[in-house]
C-alpha cells in the first residue's frame, strides 16, 4: 500500500508526520519502506540520526531515482510504502500521487494553509486526471488553547474542499514533535505516556484503522 503524505506549503508536518507513521507501522509488525522525494532530504536525515543512535528497528529510507514509479510500485503489496514530498520536487510529487493508495494531508490551523490545500488539489487533478486515490486531510499543530477557533474554521474549510475527508483526530502544537525530528525517535518511544503520544496512536490507528 501506497501512501503519501503530502500538501504544497512547507512546513506543515509532512516529514514528523511520515518519520513517525513509519515507526508506528513497524512497531505493529507491518514491514515498511519510506521515500524521501523531497531535495531538503529531513527524512534522510532523521534516519540517519535513528542509524547512527541506534535505535531499533531502523528505518530504511529511499531517495528518488529515475525509474521512481517503478521502485515505488516494486514493493509487496503487503508492504506500507510512505513517502514524503516537497514542493521543491513537483515532478516526483505528481508520480508519488499518480501511483498512490491514499494521499494524507496534514494542514497546519491558518487560512493560507487552507489555500495552499486547495490549491494542491490542482496538482492531485493534474497528475491523477480525475482518478482520485483516497485523500484525507487533518489539522496538524492545533493551537492547544480552547479559546481559539482557527482549528475549528481550518476543519470546517477542509470539509468544503471536494474530494477531501476529514481525519477528525487533530495533532497539537506539542514541543515533543519537535525532538521527535532532531532525537531520531517516534513520539510514542520518548514518552509512552504523553498527551502527544495518545493523540498520535488516535491519528494513526485513523489513517490505518485495520491496525488500530
Ligand atoms: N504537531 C506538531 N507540534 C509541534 N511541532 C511540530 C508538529 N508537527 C511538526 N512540527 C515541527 O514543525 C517543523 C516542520 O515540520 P516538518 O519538517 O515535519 O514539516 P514539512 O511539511 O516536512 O516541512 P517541509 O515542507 O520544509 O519539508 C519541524 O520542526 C517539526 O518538528
Ligand atoms: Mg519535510
Amino acid at each position: 500500500m501506497i501512501t503519501v503524505v503530502a500538501n504544497l506549503k512547507g512546513g506543515s508536518g509532512k516529514s514528523t508526520v511520515v518519520f513517525n507513521l513509519a515507526l508506528w507501522l513497524q512497531m505493529k509488525g507491518q514491514p515498511v519502506v519510506a521515500y524521501d522525494l523531497d531535495p531538503q532530504q529531513t527524512l534522510m536525515d532523521v534516519a540517519e540520526v535513528r542509524r547512527e543512535e541506534g535505535y531499533a528497528p531502523a528505518l530504511q529510507v529511499y531517495p528518488p531515482r529515475e525509474s521512481l514509479l517503478e521502485d515505488l510500485n516494486y514493493h509487496p503489496k503487503n508492504v506500507h510504502v510512505l513517502v514524503d514530498v516537497g514542493a521543491a520536487n513537483i515532478d516526483a510529487m505528481k508520480q508519488a500521487i499518480k501511483t498512490s493508495d491514499q494521499i494524507i494531508i496534514p494542514v497546519p490551523p491558518s487560512q493560507p494553509d487552507v489555500w495552499a490545500t486547495q490549491r494542491f488539489m490542482d496538482i492531485v487533478e493534474d497528475a491523477t486526471g480525475g482518478q482520485y486515490p483516497k485523500m484525507r486531510a487533518f489539522v496538524n499543530r492545533a493551537d492547544t488553547h480552547c479559546a481559539v477557533r482557527e482549528s475549528d474554521d481550518t476543519e470546517d474549510a477542509i470539509k468544503q474542499i471536494a474530494n477531501i475527508d476529514l481525519i477528525s483526530n487533530r495533532l497539537f502544537q506539542r514541543t515533543i514533535f519537535r525532538r521527535s525530528l532532531s532525537e531520531g525517535m517516534a513520539v510514542f518511544e520518548m514518552s509512552k505516556r504523553s498527551k502527544a503520544t495518545d493523540e498520535f496512536n488516535t491519528f494513526a490507528g485513523s489513517v490505518f484503522p485495520e491496525l488500530a
